[in-house]
């Protein structure tokens, strides 16, 4: 099943400076849901399509975006909780697994109460193979230093929204690639949570 998402809005009233300065690591989340324009909005800043060519808001070594979003939906206005795959190019999502995965995102991410409290989560994944044909075993450190921009971009992005946010990188890799049901071929490199704040 494929889901549109609404366009990503290109220029908002928050400037970059004031991002910097209030992006702040989030650990309590409220339970109201998210709507599904500040999802894609969180996806482009990711790994959205920007430039010709297919270039993204992120940048890559050797233009070989190595990396692919995964999407936990727990609470997001018209989406079933489940497990989507982030198309960059059609800017749309893919379900590759249908039901929530808050719950064994906390026991993943080793008991961390917060990885269960988003409304969504973006689990940002690699696939080591398409650096390492190219750059040999420089290409995992180079898929790794990505997977941190693409991140820093989500996080300034749910800033902008005033929403609240969490970068985790302690969870237990093979536990979490099961629970999500990923490919293979995909590592998973990083978990952002995302959501309303808790106040
Ligand atoms: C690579 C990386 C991994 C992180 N992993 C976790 C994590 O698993 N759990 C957590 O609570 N915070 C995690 N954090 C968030 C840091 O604890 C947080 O950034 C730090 O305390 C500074 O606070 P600030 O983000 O509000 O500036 C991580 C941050 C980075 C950069």
């Amino acid at each position: 099943m494929e889901v549109s998402l609404p366009p990503a809005a290109l220029t908002s009233g928050v400037p970059l400076e004031t991002c910097l300065r209030k992006r702040r690591t989030n650990r309590a989340f409220s339970d109201a849901r998210l709507m599904q324009s500040e999802v894609s909005q969180l996806l482009w800043a990711a790994q959205g399509i920007s430039g010709l060519g297919g270039l993204r808001t992120c940048p890559s070594a050797g233009a070989l975006y190595p990396l692919e979003c995964y999407l936990v939906v727990a609470n997001v206005d018209g989406l079933r909780p489940g497990v989507y795959r982030y198309d960059p190019d059609r800017h749309l999502l893919v379900l590759t697994a249908a039901g929530g995965r808050n719950e064994k995102l906390i026991e993943c991410c080793l008991d961390q109460e917060c990885a269960g409290e988003g409304a969504v989560s973006i689990i940002v994944t690699g696939a080591y193979k398409k650096m390492t044909a190219k750059f040999g075993e420089r290409g995992i450190r180079l898929a790794h230093m990505e997977a941190g921009h693409a991140a820093q971009n989500v996080c300034l992005q749910a800033t902008a929204l005033g929403l609240g946010v969490i970068a985790m990188g302690v969870f237990d890799d093979a536990a979490l690639a099961a629970a999500l049901e990923l490919p293979e071929s995909h590592q998973p490199l990083y978990v952002i949570i995302a959501g309303r704040k808790f106040v």
